[in-house]
């Protein structure tokens, strides 16, 4: 279970990131466009939200099974760089990053001027991609995948 997961998070990464620049470029189209936002603009930014939500509940189970997640957690862990990315960074970022995507559609669905829409979408999923970026943990990423 544990190692099935893990491939599962590794390669569901690249459409998290697929997703949100999807969603992402859409978003700055339809801005600039000034045109109203439509139903295909809201599933575009489904695209972005529904890869990113279901790897958020895949990541926090890795976090309880994984070697590296809360069964490493301690003070001397802590001082590793690597051991506090995958205790500490990557999963608080992540869940920061999921929060501000899932803000930026829920706006985007209620506010009524395409312009906006289109904002929310672009800064709140620009937000997130960027924190995302920050804290991947690339060099094990790429070993894996
Ligand atoms: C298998 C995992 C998940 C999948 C596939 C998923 C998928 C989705 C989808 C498709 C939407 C958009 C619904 C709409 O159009 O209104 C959504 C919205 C949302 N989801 Fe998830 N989700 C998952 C897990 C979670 C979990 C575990 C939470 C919270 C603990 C969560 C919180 C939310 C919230 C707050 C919204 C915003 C609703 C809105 O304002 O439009 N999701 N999710
Ligand atoms: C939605 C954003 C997220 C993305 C894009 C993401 C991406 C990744 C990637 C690329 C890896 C490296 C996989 C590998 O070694 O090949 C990883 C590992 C990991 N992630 Fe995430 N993650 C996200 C959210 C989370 C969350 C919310 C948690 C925990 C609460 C989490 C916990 C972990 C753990 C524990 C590992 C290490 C797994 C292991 O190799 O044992 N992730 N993540």
């Amino acid at each position: 279970m544990y190692t099935g997961l893990q491939h599962l998070h590794s390669y569901l990464a690249y459409l998290v990131l697929l997703g949100l620049l999807v969603s992402i470029l859409t978003a700055i189209g339809g801005w600039m466009q000034n045109r109203p936002f439509a139903d295909k603009d809201r599933k575009r930014a489904l695209l972005g939200l529904i890869p990113t939500h279901l790897q958020w509940i895949i990541g926090l189970i890795l976090y309880f099974i994984s070697p590296l997640g809360a069964a490493n957690a301690s003070g001397a862990a802590m001082k590793d760089a690597n051991s506090r990315l995958y205790i500490l960074e990557h999963p608080l970022t992540m869940i920061i990053a999921v929060v501000l995507i899932t803000i930026g559609y829920s706006r985007a669905k209620r506010l009524k001027l395409g312009k906006a829409r289109f904002q929310s979408i672009f800064v709140f999923y620009g937000i997130g991609l960027i924190l995302i970026l920050s804290r991947l943990p690339w060099r094990a990423w790429f070993a894996v995948s």
